[in-house]
């Protein structure tokens, strides 16, 4: 019986935030938790990862437990969501494990410890290590920044000027950046997502930034910018062809963004179970149920995309298959979250082993395995 085995009983009746920080904590232990770990390697513009599997965002948000990761067996994880200064996210109750559904839902709403910090991590752990786990850092506005949205006629310039921050700080430790315009939890956040005029002026400016800070680091390749998709429209309801179209389309022209993490934690899955005391901010579920939409929503990129855009899978992998599934659907790599809160620290090297076990899918085919 492995040691998340002989725990995960003791950690159920915890409240969820504790138990988190207890998986936490003894991911410090020296353990080696993948088993064997699955050597499947895949370049895409210049970064090797070692194997398809990584760990989502908002499990390690400040670059805690890198080490840990690194000894799961996964080939990349993406840190974060990083804010430019600290911020402690929404009142609780604001997390819970949903058993019976292999589901969690949340609406932690950003709980950074601020890029400084971050840096200092990220920077100390590529210093001391020897791994080859890529490093993906997850970035967002600031909720105080997203709050004057609309209102003041400023905050397009700080917008700009925040997120370049953000890049710059963590430039020297990022193999990619994930920006995050489609986490539910904080208000009016998915507006600038799924509103042209927003998108097209933050995303551009950023990439313009990074291509600087390439330039002036002698990076020969440039560090690529993705875009983490919700599941759904504006609405909550799941993508169509023309909703998601009407959103990405314009992100998959040339010289926009370099890819995709699809998707994130869903309103509208969170609102039929009515978990939020606060009916306007309902949160989002992860898990098992999250897998069709997560499917569905690949499906439809994959037609959309440009062929040298990366597209990242993720949403209710929990079992091996279901990142093939993804995979299948058209992601190049597969990240998992909540599975691995309900079947341990071994489940991302098992979801590992079962995408290595199949047959290799070209990059950017139309496919469905
Ligand atoms: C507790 C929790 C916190 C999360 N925090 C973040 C976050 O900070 N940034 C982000 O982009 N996604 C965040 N996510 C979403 C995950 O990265 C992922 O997109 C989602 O959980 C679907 O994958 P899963 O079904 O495998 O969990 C969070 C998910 C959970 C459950």
């Amino acid at each position: 019986m492995s040691i998340y085995e002989w725990l995960f009983p003791c950690l159920r009746p915890l409240p969820a935030e504790l138990a988190h920080k207890l998986g936490h904590w003894t991911l410090r232990l020296p353990v080696p938790w993948a088993g064997s770990a699955a050597r499947d390697p895949f370049k895409w513009n210049g970064i090797q990862f070692g194997n398809r599997i990584g760990i989502a965002a908002g499990f390690d948000k400040n670059a805690e437990v890198l080490s840990g990761i690194d000894r799961m067996g996964v080939g990349f994880v993406e840190v974060g969501t990083i804010l430019t200064e600290p911020w402690g996210g929404n009142p609780k109750p604001r997390m819970s494990r949903i058993p019976s559904e292999k589901a969690i839902w949340n609406r932690l709403g950003f709980t950074s410890d601020g890029v400084a910090p971050v840096a200092a991590r990220l920077g100390r752990y590529r210093r001391s290590n020897r791994s080859d786990l890529v490093i993906a850092c997850n970035v967002a506005l600031h909720p105080l920044t997203v709050k004057t949205a609309g209102e003041d006629p400023g905050f397009l310039d700080r917008a700009r000027q925040e997120l370049a921050r953000l890049a710059r700080e963590l430039h020297g430790c990022a193999d990619l950046f994930v920006v995050n315009l489609s986490s539910p939890n904080t208000r009016g956040l998915r507006d600038l997502l799924y509103g042209p005029g927003f998108r097209d002026e933050l995303i551009e400016p950023l990439g313009e930034e990074i291509a600087a800070l390439d330039a002036a680091s002698g990076r020969t390749e440039r560090t690529p910018i993705l875009v983490k998709l919700p599941p759904e429209d504006a609405d909550g309801k799941p993508w169509t062809p023309d909703s998601i179209a009407a959103c990405a389309g314009p992100l998959c022209a040339p010289g926009a963004c370099d890819g995709f993490v699809a998707v994130n934690t869903s309103i509208g899955l969170a609102r039929d179970r009515a978990l939020s005391p606060d009916p306007d901010l309902p949160g989002g579920l992860s898990g098992a149920p999250l897998l069709p939409l997560a499917v569905a929503g690949l499906r439809m990129l994959r037609e959309l995309r440009r062929e040298d855009q990366l597209l990242i899978g993720v949403g209710g992998v929990d079992r091996p298959e279901d990142a093939v599934a993804l995979q299948c659907a058209g992601a190049d790599l597969v990240e998992v979250y909540t599975g691995m809160i309900f079947h341990g620290p071994g489940f991302p090297a098992a979801c590992a082993r079962a995408l290595a076990a199949e047959k290799p899918v070209k990059r950017g085919a139309r496919h469905d395995c």
